[in-house]
């Protein structure tokens, strides 16, 4: 099964005019990723030897999302909307080079696993021209229904063209059609038009088959993995789907979620064994997390790598570029951006931590901050290793603190400071004895 050459073509030429946006419907995105690059990392997965995606004309952001993701894909223009097999043959090019399978996935569909493709695939080993997923849905209406006889698949009528009789039929098409690579070109260009729409639909290609001498299966797949987006309702519904599949992937995996349900991942969000993660923490695009991590309720983390051993939050937001290494601490209220922290560092409290390194073992006191922004440019902060900078310091970048140095608490620190020194940059203090008392008496009032 997987030694046969697999082409698949996805239709990304929806136009989306039920979102409302001025964004194409599937670069909308679903876990932090658009519903195209899920279609397509699945046609990954599935061993897709060769990927064709038709846009619709002037779509370059589609097309480049394609490329981005897949850069040896091949990108079509559907020129004018005649239905789903014409929009299936603005890939004849593709269609044309020799391949075992096809596939037809619709780009708005991205909740399809790869172990369902593989299942609809498999009886074109055995000869079958053509393979349709088919689903149950609660309510068919407006789907191509099924018209079976035992195993085999005999039509697919669509709403409009059925009768009364055929409209009953729940087993419904969800739109993904396998083929014959030998055949598909000549059975998707028998394909007419003579329908109540007057359009060249892809599923007439399973009585151009049977006509051929050709078999046509159906395949079943369950309701919650074929659900298409065509709004901004189902966009949140088929998020809620994958976002209950990625909690499962992350249990399955090792992790503690302690309330799942408040716990929000990215498509590529990767956890190790033994993390812990409390309620309500969003884990935006680009976050790895190593073994045996907790992390405290309340954190939101984007762009960041955790070594072993980390522990973060409550409330902490790690931003992109952050690299925590082994141990290391953050508490709550604390920012860290495009941030190197060695193992051990510790920054427990109200702080902001950008642009820097920080050293093994160095402890960031209380409120303390990173200045590294001047109104025009960021500047670098590096903190040796075994620092000491006391609560609510403000590091001026670009600025060294050099290893095992120690700042005193409140200072403000524009210079350098070398290992192992102790640098103050704060008024120094004054003390009056018997000035309150002397005040008091001078207004007539008492203390307290
Ligand atoms: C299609 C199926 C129907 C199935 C349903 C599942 C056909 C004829 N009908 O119906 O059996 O139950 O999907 O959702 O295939 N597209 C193009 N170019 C076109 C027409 C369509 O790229 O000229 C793309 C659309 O953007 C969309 C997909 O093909 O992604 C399906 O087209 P749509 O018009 O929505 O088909 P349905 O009527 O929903
Ligand atoms: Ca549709």
């Amino acid at each position: 099964m997987t030694e046969r050459s697999l082409l698949v073509v996805v239709l990304a030429a929806g136009e989306g005019t039920r979102m409302a946006s001025r964004l194409p419907k599937v670069l909308h995105q679903i876990a932090n990723r658009s519903m195209l690059h899920h279609v397509l990392e699945t046609t990954r997965q599935a061993g897709a030897t060769r990927v064709a995606v038709v846009v619709g004309p002037g779509r370059d952001d589609v097309a480049a999302e394609a490329l981005r993701v897949r850069p040896d894909a091949q990108v079509f223009v559907q020129e004018e909307r005649l239905g789903t097999a014409h929009a299936v043959l603005a890939a004849r090019a593709a269609l044309e080079a020799p391949v075992d399978d096809v596939l037809v996935l619709y780009a708005d569909t991205p909740l399809l696993r790869p172990e369902t493709l593989a299942q609809l695939r498999a009886p074109l080993a055995d000869g079958a021209g053509v393979a349709v997923l088919g689903f149950r849905p609660a309510d068919p209406t407006g789907y191509g229904r099924l018209l079976t006889e035992g195993a085999e698949l005999v039509a697919i009528r669509e709403e409009k063209d059925a009768t009364a009789e055929e409209r009953a039929i729940t087993f419904s098409n969800a739109g993904v059609m396998a083929l014959r690579g030998d055949k598909a070109l000549s059975l998707l260009s028998a394909i007419g038009n003579a329908n109540a729409k007057g359009e060249y639909y892809l599923t007439d290609a399973v009585e151009v088959a049977r006509a051929a001498g050709l078999r046509a299966v159906a395949a079943e797949a369950d309701e919650d993995e074929v659900a298409g987006v065509n709004s901004r309702l189902q966009l949140a519904e088929a998020e809620s789907i994958l976002q209950k599949r990625l909690r499962r992937a992350a249990m399955a995996g090792g992790a503690t979620l302690i309330a799942p349900k408040t716990v929000f991942f990215s498509a590529d969000t990767k956890l190790g064994r033994d993390v812990i993660v409390e309620p309500n923490v969003v884990f935006g695009p680009g976050v790895t997390v190593a073994d045996d991590v907790v992390i405290h309720a309340f954190c939101h983390l984007e762009g960041a790598h955790l070594e072993s051993g980390v522990s973060i939050g409550p409330y902490a937001r790690l931003r992109p570029g952050t690299r925590l290494g082994a141990g290391v601490r953050i508490g709550n209220f604390v920012e860290t951006k495009a941030a190197q922290l060695d193992a051990g560092a510790k920054v427990n409290h109200l702080s902001y931590v950008g642009d820097a390194h920080v050293g093994a073992g160095a402890n960031i006191g209380a409120g303390t901050i990173t200045c590294n922004y001047d109104g025009f440019a960021k500047h670098r902060t590096e903190i040796g290793a075994g620092a000491f900078i006391g609560t609510n310091s403000s590091l001026v970048a670009p600025v060294t603190i050099g290893a095992g140095a120690y700042i005193g608490s409140g200072s403000v620190i524009t210079d350098d400071v070398p290992a192992d020194a102790l640098a103050l940059g704060r008024g120094r203090q004054m003390v009056k004895a018997g000035w309150a008392a002397a005040l008091r008496l001078a207004r007539g009032v008492a203390k307290g």
